[in-house]
């Protein structure tokens, strides 16, 4: 196989059964090269194979750059490093949903749209109810998300999209919340319009119509940031679930709820929750460093060292940076010392000097410190993956968006490559 070079041919040439195949090169802005394979069935009869596509590209997007070998993640451009400093997470959802920053007239009239659509529709209590008391909040709340779908029917164009958004934005703080009050069976409470995005999440979350209840900032402002870090992060197994289920043309609500479900599980979202469960084994057992990465490292046991490794950074995820740092400073805020950050940090030193995890560049991944916020946030270890899903939609609402605009769009339906029985005669049920 040789490329031809790229700047000039842009193509990529090989020989399949005595033909020459020349297959198109595509750039992104970034200067990474992609192999076209659109035409590559069609000419000459071959598939790709790909399982866990960790080659293969499904679309080209002008949301989310990341390159993982440098530990760089940036939205439309901007460094998260910038993001997380200077700027609010409905400012950074309008950027992932509309292209640019918002003016300051935008933004008002943003965050006094999502702040107008916060309230559920009050059938959604008998909703709540029908659940099993335990249930865990985030099957809850990809359940409520689908369900929203019953209460706006419409038919959907443009300007639809922008309320869909709008009301997801709005509503996802209000139906976690709940997720949780019926989870500790307490009673639901209101949102409150003089509150902020976050405050207004921790004020549903913690207050009781006991006592009042005052969101302190500093967990604001930490939550702020959270959502921030988590707001999209490109091609990854949830917002490739959006995509796909998108992709049969199902309204927005339907594929944001299967994106929460997908990112419940413990390869991905559902690792916050994993961490800090991780961290609590290890204080319980000897507190040893030491010997958890060994079993980590060993291939007959089960054990993984939750939060660390990534599929795309193979180096230090940005993300982990920023949460390292920020542990240190809403700790040092709220005036508390946490023995868990103090476990994290010894596995970090420890497995950064392991060769097993140098070798196959294993780094914190954005799970491994979150979870000691939350915690000290006062969050409960089963809400982590919810608020994961709460910082993830505007990434998600974003990639739907410019999935439906894409003028290649068509439905998501790979290939596969049989591997079962050839053709062979029904033998009837008396002679099996
Ligand atoms: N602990 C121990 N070994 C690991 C770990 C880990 N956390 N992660 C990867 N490895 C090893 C694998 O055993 C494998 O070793 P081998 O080459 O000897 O077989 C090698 O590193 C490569 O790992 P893969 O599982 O092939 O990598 P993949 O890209 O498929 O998986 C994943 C990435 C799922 C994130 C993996 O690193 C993992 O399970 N990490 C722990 C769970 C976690 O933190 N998930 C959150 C990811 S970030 C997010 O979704 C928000």
């Amino acid at each position: 196989m040789k490329i031809e070079s790229v700047q000039q041919q842009d193509q990529i040439e090989f020989e399949y059964e005595g033909r020459p195949v020349r297959l198109p090169l595509v750039r992104g802005t970034e200067d990474e090269v992609a192999v076209d394979i659109g035409r590559l069935r069609s000419e000459t009869g071959l598939i790709t194979l790909d399982p866990g596509y960790g080659n293969s590209g499904a679309c080209k997007s002008a949301i989310t750059f990341i390159d993982g070998e440098r530990g760089i993640l940036r939205y439309r451009g901007y460094p998260i490093e910038q993001l997380a400093e200077k700027s609010s997470f409905l400012e950074v959802a309008w950027l992932l949903l509309f292209g640019e920053l918002p003016r300051r007239a935008e933004l008002d009239q943003f965050a006094e749209d999502v702040t107008r659509h916060t309230m559920l529709n009050e059938n959604f209590g008998r909703f709540f109810g029908a659940l099993p008391k335990d249930a865990h909040p985030m099957p809850v709340c990809a359940a409520a998300v689908g369900a929203l779908a019953t209460f706006y029917q419409d038919p959907e164009d443009e300007q639809k999209w922008k309320d869909s958004a709008i009301r997801l934005l709005a509503k996802m703080p209000t139906i976690a919340a709940y997720s949780f009050k019926h989870f500790q069976g307490q009673p639901f409470i209101y949102p409150q319009n003089d509150l902020d995005y976050p405050s207004n999440f921790l004020y549903m979350m913690f207050a009781t119509p006991c006592e009042e209840y005052v969101v302190d900032p500093v967990l604001s402002r930490a939550l702020d940031l959270l959502l921030i870090l988590h707001a999209d992060h490109e091609q990854n197994c949830s917002t490739s679930t959006v995509r796909l289920v998108g992709s049969s043309m199902v309204n927005l609500f339907a594929a944001i709820s299967s994106g929460i479900k997908a990112l419940w599980g413990p390869s991905h979202g559902g690792a916050n929750q994993e961490v800090i469960e991780m961290l609590e084994r290890i204080r319980h057992e000897d507190g040893s460093a030491e010997r958890f990465i060994t079993r980590a490292k060993d291939k007959k046991d089960t054990t993984r060292l939750m939060g660390f490794g990534h599929r795309v950074y193979k180096s230090y995820d940005p993300r982990a940076t920023i949460l390292k740092r920020a542990c240190g400073e809403v700790l040092g805020r709220l005036g508390r010392t946490n023995e868990l950050l103090d476990i994290a940090l010894k596995l970090e030193e420890v497995a950064l000097s392991d060769d097993y995890f140098i070798s196959r560049k294993l780094y914190p991944n954005v799970d491994f410190y979150s979870g000691v916020i939350y915690q000290a946030m006062g969050i409960p270890v089963n809400m982590f993956t919810v608020l994961f899903a709460m910082g993830r939609l505007p990434g998600w609402i974003a990639q739907w968006m410019e999935m439906r605009r894409d003028p290649d769009f068509r439905i998501g339906r790979p290939r596969q490559l049989y591997v079962g029985p050839t053709e062979r005669d029904f033998v009837s049920i008396e002679k099996r």
